[in-house]
């Protein structure tokens, strides 16, 4: 595995030694896997479901495979085709054995080959008619399926099934995933309603077919021994108190933590005090500003001021109640309403239910959070 530039990863998995806890989530599918059942991995955006697969992928064991795609650039099956067919063998690279048999396989359904430019990695892409990208997709499916080694394909974003213009691909899909034995999922999404959706609601057609697993935020403790540990490693002082500032500041959610732990460590300063990581989480917030500045400009001001309602108020459980309405100024319950249903649909917030099965609303980007609480805007 490559060594990371940084002991705190902003971009994806470098192994277990970079990686912090989710040692439960990791059994429990990983005994998913030994049981022959399928995961269905949610959580809420960048709280670390990628790096969640990429671990469990590196710990399988022997004789088993895994492969793993992500369909969130593809916009319908035969981007799904081509992804699936791409990823079978980028992930079992061989050159002779069982690597050669697939690749003879694929090879035999006539793809078009290229080579990515820079990484050097064999893509396949397929232009076929409806049915044909269907029966291509069961054949590389059901051809895993024969195979003595067991497979994990682990499907990342895959609510984005439900965009594709043909009707019912999750019907079509899951009715072809039933059958099989040997090949095991991981389907992963971070839009948790449409993954709710696709997976419990009796009409669709996933339902109950796999289990259901929510990850939430790592465990502060872990993670400040982790984050402590790791500093001590390369030899900069940090205190538990600071650590807890940082991991108070990033509401304990993982990209974040990663990210103000990475900035204070690119500072470099041997001994960090609280001016250093506060420093550090302001010139994040103005980094962003301009970014911050264009939702501005693309949203109506009354999405504008629900946004910034909602960052201020963190979780938001009662959005048309007369309290916060009036404290913000927001209008009548049904502006609200629409507003917020806006909001949801471009991702800028989004919603949960706490431990008691409350629903609340949040603001998806922590760091705009961050910047409303400390502007006077
Ligand atoms: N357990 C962990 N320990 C340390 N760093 C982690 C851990 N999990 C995730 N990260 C880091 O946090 C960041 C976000 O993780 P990741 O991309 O896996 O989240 P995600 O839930 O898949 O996000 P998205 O919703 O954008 O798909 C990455 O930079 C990753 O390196
Ligand atoms: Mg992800």
């Amino acid at each position: 595995m490559k060594k990371p530039t940084t002991p705190f990863s902003v971009t994806g998995y470098y192994g277990p030694s970079y990686f912090c806890d989710r040692e439960n989530e990791t059994k429990n599918i990983l005994e998913n896997i030994r049981g022959g059942s399928s995961t269905i991995l949610t959580a809420q955006r960048r709280i670390g479901k990628t790096s969640l697969i990429m671990h469990i992928l590196a710990k399988l064991p022997k004789g088993t495979r895994g492969i793993y795609l992500d369909i969130l650039p593809t916009e319908n099956m035969n981007g799904f085709l081509n992804e699936l067919a791409s990823s079978v063998i980028k992930n079992i690279p061989d050159r002779k054995g069982f690597g050669k048999k697939i690749w003879d396989f694929i090879r035999s359904l006539r793809p078009t080959l290229t080579f990515d430019m820079l990484t050097g990695a064999p893509q396949v892409s397929f232009a076929l008619k409806d049915q044909e990208v269907n029966r291509q997709i069961e054949a590389i499916l059901q051809f895993l399926e024969s195979q003595d080694e067991k497979i994990i394909i682990a499907i990342d974003e895959f609510q984005q099934i439900l965009k594709y213009p043909e009707e019912n691909s999750d019907a079509w899909f899951r009715s072809i995933i039933q059958k099989m034995k040997n090949v095991v999922f991981i389907f992963c999404g971070s839009q948790q309603h449409l993954m709710n959706e696709l997976f419990t609601l009796p009409s669709r057609p996933f339902y109950n077919s796999a289990r259901m697993l929510k990850i939430d935020k790592i465990d502060h403790k872990k993670y400040n021994s982790f984050i402590l540990k790791k500093f001590s490693e390369i030899k900069m002082l940090v205190t538990e108190n600071i650590v807890d500032q940082m991991l108070n500041w990033a509401d304990d959610h993982t990209f974040y933590v990663q990210l103000i732990c990475n900035r204070v460590f690119i500072r470099g300063n041997k001994v960090v005090n609280e001016d250093d990581w506060k420093e550090e989480a302001d010139r994040l917030l103005q980094e962003q500003e301009p970014v911050f500045l264009n939702y501005r400009g693309m949203i109506t001001s009354a999405q504008w001021n629900m946004l910034k309602a909602s960052a201020l108020e963190n979780e938001l459980y009662e959005p048309t109640g007369h309290e916060f309405i009036s404290k913000h100024s927001l209008g009548n319950p049904a502006t609200v309403l629409r507003t917020l249903q806006a909001l949801l649909r471009m991702e800028l917030i989004y919603f949960d239910y706490n431990r008691e099965g409350r629903k609340y609303y949040k603001i998806n980007d922590l760091l705009f959070r961050r910047w409303v609480e400390t502007r006077d805007l």
